[in-house]
């Protein structure tokens, strides 16, 4: 038996031209996704010049593409500069090596692995913000990416990242700039020899913090990530890199964005600030954040979920078909590429009254409960959602927790636009004079 499948949606002449409209307009590829969606579908093509993803909107296609049809999807891409990059990484293999990495990294991640992290975690914060000096104007998102940096160092690979800091700040960016969106998605063999240092530095300090932890009998078996990845057997140095430098881009860009936004929110929402700030003092006071402060701060956890709501790190998400996949009345043809989009799905007028309106309410869980379970999806789903979901939640409570128990805030300069790079950030950049508390 045959079937007749409809052709694949694209943006006609006309509503091309709409779409165009749109993106002009703001100034962004994300609003010609959603420009897309309400003109075109749910499901549809996008036919730019050498870039013809197919684009999924919505929880029903969410539920498709990561769950019940996921096998037809792979994640590695060979001309993908993540892939490139990433190697062996967990986020960019498929099948059994891709189920090897995650069971292995899995249990230092876990939710109930996370809180023990909390005492870290806020040292880590105190270590950047104790700098601040009274009256400074900081760049929240300089900072916060400090402040992840020096989590995720700490917590997972048992390492005190302050003194390569400044050293590896620019290789850092400078990786970052080489994953994001740009003219090697077009031309995917284009020569790139500029990023060859960057890389190079990078991987010198981790080799050297394998080495290290390879030759310290004491810490040799920490239960940490890094100890884990240690003590398998099959795990050579290399894919140790490997897995070392996914969780460190994909566990340190992401906290970065999404503290940069919640900074942002807070400084253009003064009663949702002030009940934050409530919030904060009555669970916590003064003292250090612990693990039985984490669940009663529910409040700042519905303004970290509509952040990541609105303004979600990850927009989209990218897979390759390995066989021509049936959705709907549409046959998704083998090889091609095919993405889910976040943002798209998060500002979906269907799913969400007031998409664009930041209202932390709508995640108090009688509401939350109400809704289909892929509408709301900042950490991707399915098998293959984030590793680090339950661990940027808390570390987004303890940032706040310590930033506001400290410190006022004077929000300086509002106007900043999504970019779109390596994950997406408020841009030129979060400006905030910060005023001592007494
Ligand atoms: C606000 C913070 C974060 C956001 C918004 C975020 C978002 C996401 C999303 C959307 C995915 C799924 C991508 C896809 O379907 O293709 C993902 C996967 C992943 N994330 Fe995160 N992430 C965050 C923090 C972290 C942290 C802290 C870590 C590590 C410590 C991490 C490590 C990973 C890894 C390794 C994967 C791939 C999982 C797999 O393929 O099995 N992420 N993340």
């Amino acid at each position: 038996m045959t079937t007749d499948y409809k052709p694949i949606p694209t943006a006609g002449s006309e509503t091309g031209l709409d779409v165009l409209k749109d993106m002009l307009r703001a100034r962004s590829f994300l609003a010609a996704l959603r420009s897309m969606h309400t003109n075109v579908g749910a499901l549809f093509k996008v036919t730019l010049p050498g870039f013809q993803p197919i684009v999924l909107v919505g929880p029903e296609n969410n539920r498709k593409m990561l769950v019940s049809q996921r096998d037809q999807f792979d994640w590695r891409t060979e001309s993908d500069a993540v892939t490139g990059l990433l190697r062996r990484g967990v986020l960019v293999v498929d099948g059994d090596e891709h189920d090897l990495y995650r069971d292995l990294m899995n249990p230092a991640l876990v939710r109930r692995a996370v809180p023990q992290h909390v005492p870290a975690m806020s040292a880590e914060t105190d270590r950047v913000i104790t700098q601040w000096r009274d009256g400074q104007t900081v760049d929240m998102l300089v900072e916060m990416r400090k402040v992840a940096l020096l989590i995720l160092m700490r917590t997972l690979y048992g390492v005190d990242f302050m003194p390569d800091m400044e050293r590896l700040w620019k290789p850092i960016l400078k990786l970052l700039k080489y994953i994001s969106p740009g003219l090697w998605i077009v031309w995917p063999t284009m020569p790139r020899p500029q990023y060859r240092r960057a890389i190079k530095t990078v991987d010198d300090y981790l080799y050297r913090i394998i080495r290290e932890r390879r030759n310290n009998s004491q810490m040799g078996s920490a239960d940490d990530l890094l100890g884990r990845l240690i003590a398998h057997p099959a795990m050579t140095d290399d894919l140790i890199r490997d897995q070392l430098l996914t969780m460190m881009i994909a566990g340190h860009d992401t906290s970065t964005a999404l503290m940069a936004w919640i900074w942002v929110m807070l400084g253009t929402h003064p009663d949702t600030l002030m009940q934050v700030q409530t919030e904060i003092d009555t669970v916590i006071g003064t003292d250090q954040p612990a693990e039985e402060h984490m669940h009663p701060l529910s409040y700042c956890d519905q303004v970290i979920k509509e952040t990541l709501r609105m303004y979600p790190p990850i927009h989209i998400g990218n897979r390759r078909a390995n066989t021509d996949i049936p959705i709907d009345a549409y046959q998704i043809p083998e090889q091609s590429r095919v993405m889910y989009s976040i943002y798209t799905t998060h500002r979906d007028p269907e799913q969400w009254e007031n998409p664009d309106k930041f209202e932390p309410e709508r995640f108090c869980p009688h509401i939350r409960e109400k809704r289909p379970a892929l509408a709301y999806v900042p950490f991707g789903g399915g098998p293959r959602n984030c590793i680090g979901a339950a661990f940027s939640q808390i570390e987004a409570k303890v940032i706040m927790a310590r930033v506001l128990q400290q410190f006022e805030l004077e929000p300086l300069q509002n106007k900043v636009h999504p970019h779109m790079g390596a994950t997406l950030e408020p841009r030129p950049g979060v400006k905030i004079r910060v005023h001592k508390r007494s």
